[in-house]
């Protein structure tokens, strides 16, 4: 099929490779031209597994735009997949979604029939919102264009958005025309039948089984993926109050969270105790739904506790820091990760900046080193007066704590007792309970894991 995608950020870029490594004709549109100038040489502007490789094998299938000019409306299916960041309000800001119908309507010629897809997360009514802008200025134009607007939220982690794009566990279409269900099944068929081959890199998981296809209305879809982020997000809250208990009455939170996790209502997944969630979804989604539901005067108190609950327990890496080390004011602070996640250079709504500030704050001597995403925090946050370290050892040298913010791999396997060693005080916070306490502890380490007794 020929598709355009509008906004090549994590969404749309990964999705376009993947539809262009399925067999798909893709125009990938963005205004940004320094990112379509690095995608037109083969380089990827962000970080994600596979991207870069995917990329330059699919190119042949893949054209890049950087301006409306160029744009053409022959498309069967144009994606919407525009940021829709938050408004001070906690409500979503519809502007690019917006902007990008009023340039659909524009541009749509007469006599042509096309399905718009928003991809981008967006409120409940957004679907039926870009279709009245859209027909509005076709009335204006006296174009006479058949439109349908549909609802196909992603749900992709970052980091692993390719591999969730060809093995998804289930596929959501809001739509409310024959046509639309139809022209997204077509695009979808080769990941509902699995009939390609896997790319390098990005195997088909053992035991994977065909993805289930959900064909419902747009408001359904449209609330499908606030559920699903909210309700993500709170089981990561519950088990962070948990585990803040566990830690007061002397239990392990891992193994409540496997003991819960075992039974299969619950399941094991996201049941990891630290210092909350971040990144650029849960904490938008969950505020803009809790918005949504203000609006239609409806209670959402879970959500509501589980965003409270989250930005609390950046404050616990704080707490620990004051409890063991009782001054910090003029103490060195070395800062493991600085990526809301583990396999991203995004800093977004990270709990290590949240933690950065607080150490400042209270005048403590900030180091910090992350594979990464150290380039994005000078770039994005050049207020923040604190050392970049070249590797980790930096970041255990003289210092009186070290915390562990995300839990990279190679943190996992550092060398702490030869870089116990070199720190001031041999005390490590671990805000992702990746490490091994017992080893640590054994070699004179101050351990203090979240939730671990
Ligand atoms: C999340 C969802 O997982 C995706 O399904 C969704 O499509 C995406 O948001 C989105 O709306 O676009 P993502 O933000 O990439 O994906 O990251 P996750 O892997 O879900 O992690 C979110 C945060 O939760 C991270 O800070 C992570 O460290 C934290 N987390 C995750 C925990 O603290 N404990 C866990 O057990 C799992």
């Amino acid at each position: 099929m020929n598709i355009t995608i509008i906004g090549s950020g994590y969404v749309g870029l990964t999705t376009g490779t993947a539809f262009a490594y399925l067999g798909h004709k893709v125009t990938l549109l963005d205004i940004d031209k320094n990112k379509i100038d690095k995608l037109r040489k083969g380089i990827s502007p962000i970080y994600e597994n596979g991207l870069n490789n995917l990329l330059n094998e699919v190119k042949d299938n893949i054209t890049f735009i950087d301006s409306w000019e160029n744009f053409k409306p022959d498309a069967e299916i144009i994606m919407i997949a525009v940021g829709t960041p938050s408004k001070t309000n906690g409500d979503a800001d519809l502007t690019y979604v917006e902007r990008v119908a009023v340039e659909l309507g524009n541009r749509i010629e007469d006599n042509s029939e096309l399905v718009v897809v928003n991809k981008s997360t967006v409120p409940i009514g957004s679907a039926s919102r870009v279709k009245a802008i859209i027909n509005n200025i076709l009335e204006e134009r006296k174009v006479n264009a058949t439109i349908h607007v549909a609802s196909n939220p992603e749900f992709l982690r970052e980091g692993e958005a390719l591999f969730d794009t060809f093995y998804p566990d289930r596929v959501i279409i809001g739509v409310d025309s024959e046509t639309a269900k139809n022209k997204l099944h077509s695009l979808y068929q080769p990941i509902l039948e699995q009939t390609f081959i896997s790319p390098k890199n990005i195997e088909r998981p053992v035991g994977y089984s065909l993805p289930v296809l959900i064909t419902t209305n747009p408001t359904s879809a449209e609330l499908i993926k606030y559920a699903a982020n909210s309700f993500l997000a709170m089981k990561i809250s519950f088990i962070n109050e948990f585990a803040n208990l566990a830690e007061k009455v002397g239990a392990d939170i891992t193994q409540v969270a496997r003991g819960i996790g075992l039974d299969t209502r619950i399941g094991t997944r996201f049941l990891n105790a630290g210092i909350g969630w971040g990144g650029s979804c849960f904490g938008k989604d969950t505020k803009a739904i809790l918005y949504t539901a203000k609006q239609y005067n409806s209670d959402m108190k879970l959500v509501e506790a589980t965003i409270e609950a989250n930005y609390k327990q950046r404050e616990v890496v704080i707490k620990k820091l004051q409890s063991i080390l009782k001054v910090i004011r003029g103490k060195t602070i070395g800062i493991l990760g600085l990526s809301f996640k583990p396999n991203t250079d995004d800093l977004r709504d990270a709990p290590s900046i949240d933690i950065i500030r607080k150490l400042l704050s209270l005048d403590a001597i900030v180091k910090v080193y992350d594979p990464i995403a150290m380039n994005n925090c000078k770039q994005q946050h050049p207020e923040l007066n604190i050392k970049y370290e070249e590797n980790a050892e930096g970041v255990f040298i003289n210092s009186d704590a070290v915390v562990l913010v995300t839990e990279w791999d190679e943190f996992k396997r550092l060398p702490f007792i030869e870089l116990g060693e070199k720190m001031n005080n041999k005390v490590i916070i671990d805000g992702r309970n990746a490490l091994n306490p017992d080893i640590l502890v054994k070699n004179g380490f101050i351990y203090s894991g979240i939730g671990r007794g």
